[in-house]
């Protein structure tokens, strides 16, 4: 489920201020730490880095290209593809989809940063996404996320919102982020890791969740497919997975029902609560043109 992201929260100064105390620089975001100003002493020699896209990830952005009437809808899983190969979006992943797309790099900026799945700063092994929208909240969810804000925080200071305790990309880095609703309130207080739920989560459980990450165990979820890490999850999200029939069986495949949700459905059958029924030919509502 993908949200606006959230904006940063400091404060500007006012007047003009170098590049790194600005508004923008202030909060971490690659692509104005990019562009600040580096001092000559800092200046490095002029080294062409090496393209993290080679030729198979471009056939395979073709690939994906190939799959839309229209090109650019292929727009959404190449973002994912990106984040499989580096982990996050960085700006060489924005300017590679404009490339294989035809866009502006503006205009895959614009998708990029507007959904909380992508993410602008390298992601750990394992991104923890706890649920601290209402009902999860109330339940528990802020509580979880407190504790484990400042488990794996370090020297007294508590883990913030999208960062990365550990090195990212390694084994048992583990990036925690805030996440609304996770669709799975009757199982609340709930949490993801890479997308795979732990459902009826208290902050002792959650704590020991992220210490078995951390030793680089990888515990079987509530429900759901066995866990990976985030970057073969953003692979499948990019629409890839593997041709052996059994492998992606064992990749994707599990029960994934809860007691919970099967009792509610039918304690709504055994009383007879069904959804509003659509009338048939409802008119639909006028829409002021623009
Ligand atoms: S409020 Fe947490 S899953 Fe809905």
């Amino acid at each position: 489920m993908t949200t606006p992201s959230q904006q940063p929260s400091q404060t500007p100064k006012p007047g003009s201020q170098p590049a790194e105390q600005t508004y923008a620089a202030a909060s971490d975001d690659v692509d104005v730490t990019a562009i600040s100003p580096v001092s000559d002493d800092e200046q490095r020699p002029e080294v062409p880095a090496a393209d993290p896209f080679g030729p198979e990830v471009e056939a395979e952005a073709q690939e994906l290209a190939s799959r839309y009437p229209q090109a650019r809808s292929a727009l959404l899983p190449m973002l994912h593809l990106v984040q499989s190969v580096q982990g996050y979006v960085s700006q060489e992943g924005i300017a590679f989809c404009a490339r294989q797309l035809d866009l502006t790099e503006a205009e895959v900026s614009a998708v990029a940063t507007f959904y909380t799945m992508y993410k602008r700063r390298p992601c750990g092994q394992h991104l923890v996404s706890v649920c601290t929208n209402t009902l999860c909240a109330v339940l528990g969810g802020d509580d979880i996320y407190k504790r484990l804000s400042e488990h794996l925080g370090e020297d007294g200071k508590p883990l913030g919102h999208e960062e990365t305790a550990g090195e990212p990309g390694e084994v048992g880095s583990i990036t925690l982020e805030h996440a609304e609703c996770l669709a799975a309130c009757d199982l609340g207080p709930v949490l993801q890791v890479n997308y795979e739920y732990f459902d009826n989560q208290t902050p002792e459980s959650a704590v020991e969740l992220v210490d078995a990450l951390r030793r680089g165990e990888k515990p079987q979820p509530t429900r759901g497919a066995p866990l990976t890490d985030f970057r073969s999850v953003e692979r499948q999200l990019a629409g890839f997975f593997p041709e052996e029939e059994d492998v992606f069986r064992s990749d994707v495949d599990a029960p994934s029902q809860a007691v919970e949700t099967l009792r509610g459905a039918q304690l709504a059958a055994d009383r007879g609560w069904t959804a509003p029924v659509m009338p048939e030919n409802a008119p639909l509502p006028e829409v002021e043109a623009k």
